[in-house]
């Protein structure tokens, strides 16, 4: 488990190499062409700020000098890596779509098995496609009377090995997207029982190895590798995303040269920058501030369970068949006994009370809590799903979303999504397309799991699930046809 940390975490390398940049004032002729905002247009400037552009440098010939001798980002990485418990810590400036990928690539090539949890984020599918690695989707555990998907269980692994004793390894996505988390423990258990690799894709955990009333964090689990996008329930900015690696079945080198495949060769100072004051903050104060927090989404949760119509999920999340653990800091909020979906809530509290809402979708929404919440923001939240409560009658009745049985989300796999990607393919109309193979993602957003994946067969049950969706408000981004009136199928 935990280990102590043993670093100097006063330092901030990127933020001191930034500082000591604008200290000397250096002039530069190199990227980015704004030159530290001299050339943004003010009326950009005016609402963006000068400190972002001051503060967008490159790292060769900015952050650090040409040969980077002064080792900032690797420094800072380091530090990162101590703070949470891993042996090595990468930042990505691509978000965890990125980084997710890069773990992937360096536990499986093209052509090899890696188990998968078929609650995966879109980037995982579009993961497999890229790399044509070879998907063993271990389905999720389907809650039929929440209709939610949890993250599998030891057991599942355990059976999936058993059929794929070849495979490399196996990702693994807790938290969910509504909070629910996986026995990360005993999955990592299993995978090294059969000598395979575990990823966790951790982009909702970011917070998790900072206070210890808070679900496993994958590096203390036992896991081989941990993705977070720290913008996600951290506080660096949009995109900040750490792969973390412990342990020697993954090797360091193998991981940052898959990483080069994908990553860019022009990240933004500013993501490091806000991951490095991140994890410092963490390491001094970490520990009270999430205190604060888990307390304050404990009482958004007391007080909303005594609101007529409101049901907030907690304890029905988990058990044996269902998640192993909750993040507590997700408070999530199913509003079908108010007779109107968590989109149609999600667009109320946007457009009445300007609170914008994580993750809703047809039974439920999601606030979510960190570090950064204070008084006001507690009441706010509260007193705004009262005021949807009472007021929920004003809201026009939704039309039904036909919500299939939960094994229905388990389309059969007919050909490798990269193959029924890159194939020759063809838009149909609705009503022809059962029986096809699809040659897209579809992926209701959020939580963007795809429902349907590249390679599978299209049921009459997901066609009507998703018409009827669409038709409610549900956004289908990736989809040739959002409107889901027609697919895209692989060509007969
Ligand atoms: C489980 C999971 N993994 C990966 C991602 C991708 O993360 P990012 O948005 O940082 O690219 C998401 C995004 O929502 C996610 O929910």
């Amino acid at each position: 488990m935990g280990r102590e940390q043993t670093m100097d975490h006063t330092r901030v390398p990127v933020l001191e190499a930034l500082e000591a940049f604008r200290r000397r004032g250096d002039v530069v002729y190199g990227p980015p062409g704004h030159k530290q905002g001299r050339g943004v247009d003010p009326r950009g400037l005016e609402i963006l700020g000068e400190g972002v552009f001051r503060s967008d440098v490159l790292s060769l010939n900015g952050l650090d000098d040409r040969r980077e001798s002064q080792g900032v980002l690797s420094r800072a990485e380091e530090l990162m890596a101590d703070a949470v418990r891993a042996d090595h810590a990468f930042f990505s400036t691509c978000g965890s779509s990125l980084s997710v990928k890069t773990a992937m690539l360096a536990v499986a090539g093209p052509g090899e098995k890696l188990l998968i949890s078929r609650n995966a984020h879109k980037s995982v599918i579009a993961g497999v496609i890229v790399s044509g690695v070879e998907p063993v989707w271990v389905h999720p555990r389907f809650d039929a009377g929440l209709h939610l998907a949890h993250p599998p269980s030891p057991d599942d692994v355990r059976r999936a090995f058993e059929q794929h004793p070849d495979a490399k390894g196996m990702l693994l996505i807790p938290p969910t997207n509504w909070g629910t988390c996986a026995d990360i423990e005993g999955v990592a258990d299993v995978c090294h029982a059969h000598d395979a690799a575990l990823i966790v894709d951790e982009a909702w955990g970011a917070h998790l190895p900072f206070h210890s009333g808070l679900p496993a964090w994958g590096m203390d689990a036992g896991a081989d590798i941990v993705v977070t996008s720290v913008h996600k329930m951290g506080g660096a900015i949009e995109q900040s995303s750490v792969f973390h690696l412990r342990g020697d079945r993954v090797s360091p080198q193998v991981l940052k040269q898959r990483e080069d495949l994908l990553g860019t060769t022009s990240s933004s100072s500013l993501v490091y920058a806000s991951l490095d004051g991140w994890r410092r903050q963490m390491v001094e104060h970490g520990h009270d501030l999430l205190e604060g927090a888990l307390r304050r989404s404990g009482r958004v949760r007391e007080a909303l369970a005594a609101v007529p119509g409101l049901w907030v999920l907690d304890d029905e999340m988990t058990g044996p068949d269902a998640a192993h653990d909750l993040d507590p800091l997700r408070v999530v909020v199913d509003v079908r006994r108010l007779g109107i979906h968590g989109m149609q809530a999600a667009e109320w509290l946007r457009d009445r009370c300007h609170v914008d809402i994580g993750v809703a979708d047809t039974y439920r929404i999601s606030g979510q809590f960190t570090h950064a919440d204070d008084d006001r923001t507690e009441r706010l939240f509260v007193d705004s799903l009262r005021r949807l409560a009472e007021e929920a009658d004003t809201i026009e009745r939704p039309p039904a979303v036909h919500q299939p049985e939960p094994r229905a989300f388990e389309l059969e796999q007919a050909v490798r999504p990269r193959d029924a990607f890159f194939g020759p393919a063809e838009q149909v109309p609705a009503e022809k397309v059962v029986g096809r193979i699809a040659a897209e993602m579809i992926s209701p957003y959020p939580p963007g799991v795809p429902v349907i994946a590249p390679g599978e067969v299209i049921t009459a049950e997901i066609v009507d699930y998703l018409r009827t969706g669409a038709a409610a408000g549900m956004l289908i981004p990736d989809a040739a046809d959002p409107t889901m009136d027609s697919f895209r199928v692989t060509a007969d």
